[in-house]
């Protein structure tokens, strides 16, 4: 049985590539530093919101499956995946530094023949890098290396990491074979990439997404800045019209991916990515837009009791992570409102207590606890959400 450590494991990326792997008989260590997701694993519990993972957490943890801060465990491994964050830096460049440093501190525990997996979505070029650093290290009695991008929706990642086909990169042919029969154990279908191909890949999927919803946010705001509604408008236009049926809804486009990455691939290009740069502005400037919306509808937002529902960045589901609904309640505090915001994952108080005696309300995420609401003062809206022709 081959044993797989996942650095950064205990994380939104770690645990499903976890469980699953443990699903199909590996024996899985989730190296972490942070003690209490370690904890809160071992003990049977997800530290965090993700679909169809409990169970399953349960029926291996302890048996082929552990949580560790112990990094020697790295030793004993014939697969080190590599997954912690790969975030970007005050001028919105990739801190490639984090993802280097991080695998040069484990480094002196990587031993010759085992495959090193990089899972995070890195910077182009950022493979190469690690090669060269382990050349440098180990010279010939080198681990194996490959990038295998994960691409998986968050808190979708159970059903979908044994649904996608899976990228597999490598700085040679016996690591993309080592890397490719072990992924061909969970994913339907190996897609055989160079490494800057796929780490360019990862990072134009979420660039696309990114833009589509981008699009979706800009005519939002053209239709509604002329009084129009655009919900009336969207829905005639994806009316049995089969080219308009991926076209995304408007919504604020937040969480630790999609900008972060737009941001990379604008960096690569030496920021002439515009259209990349140009839907980081749109979608960062709806929520200024629905604050607008709101002082319109209100008259002044100054003194008016503000109720904002739901703060995480994407619905039913607990992750606050670059939530654009903090950014929406600075907004509003900047007016002056009084903002009480209720979300189901936070410690707020009830929904009925938030909206009792608000003069107006704002849906930051369509939480599936708020569908039922009808606001009975002025609201806005730009998920459609409440939008009653659906
Ligand atoms: N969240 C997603 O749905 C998703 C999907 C595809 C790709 N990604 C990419 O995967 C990577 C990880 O994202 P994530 O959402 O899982 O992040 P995360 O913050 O949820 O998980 C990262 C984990 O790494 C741990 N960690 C940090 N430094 C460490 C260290 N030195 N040693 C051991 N553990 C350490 C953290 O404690 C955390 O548990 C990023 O590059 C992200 O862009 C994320």
């Amino acid at each position: 049985m081959k044993k797989i450590c996942i650095i950064g494991g205990c994380g939104h990326v770690g645990i499903p590539l976890g469980l699953a792997f443990a699903s199909k008989g590996y024996f899985l260590s989730l190296l972490d530093i942070n003690k209490k997701a370690v904890d809160s694993i071992n003990s049977g519990n997800l530290p965090f919101v993700e679909d169809d993972a409990e169970e399953l957490l349960q029926s291996h943890i302890g048996k082929n499956l552990i949580a560790t801060t112990d990094e020697n465990i790295i030793m004993e491994q014939d697969v080190v995946v590599f997954v912690t964050g790969t975030p970007v830096d005050e001028h919105l460049t990739p801190k490639i530094s984090t993802v280097v440093s991080v695998i040069k501190n484990y480094a002196p525990r990587l031993k010759a023949n085992q495959l090193v997996i990089l899972r995070s979505t890195i910077f182009p070029g950022t493979t190469e890098i690690i090669d060269n650093t382990f050349e440098q290290q180990f010279g010939k009695n080198r681990p194996y290396l490959a990038f295998c991008p994960e691409r998986i929706l968050q808190g979708k990642g159970i059903e979908e990491i044994f649904a996608l086909p899976q990228i597999v990169s490598a700085i040679n042919k016996e690591s993309e074979d080592m890397a490719a029969e072990l992924f061909s154990n969970i994913a339907p279908k190996i897609i055989r990439l160079a490494p800057k191909e796929a780490e360019l890949a990862k990072l134009m999927t979420n660039s696309w997404r990114y833009l589509e919803f981008a699009i979706a946010n800009q005519f939002y705001m053209l239709v509604e800045s002329q009084g129009l509604d655009f919900y009336r408008i969207f829905n005639a236009m994806k009316d049995d019209y089969p080219r308009a049926k991926y076209f995304a809804k408007p919504g604020l486009a937040a969480g630790p991916c999609l900008f972060k990455d737009t941001m990379q691939l604008s960096h690569f290009y030496n920021n002439y990515f515009t259209l990349g740069s140009d839907g980081m502005l749109v979608n960062e400037g709806l929520p200024n837009f629905l604050v607008e919306q709101l002082e319109k509808k209100l008259g002044t937002l100054k003194g008016k009791k503000i109720a904002l529902l739901g703060m995480t960045f994407k619905a039913d589901n607990d992750d606050v992570r670059e939530s654009l609904s903090f950014k929406l309640k600075k907004l509003l505090e900047f007016k002056i409102a009084n903002v009480a915001i209720h979300d189901p994952y936070l410690k707020t108080a009830s929904l009925n207590e938030i909206l009792a005696g608000a003069d107006g309300v704002m849906l930051g995420t369509p939480h599936r606890e708020y569908k039922d609401v009808k606001p009975a003062v002025p609201s806005v809206d730009c998920w459609g959400f409440w939008n009653t022709e659906e």
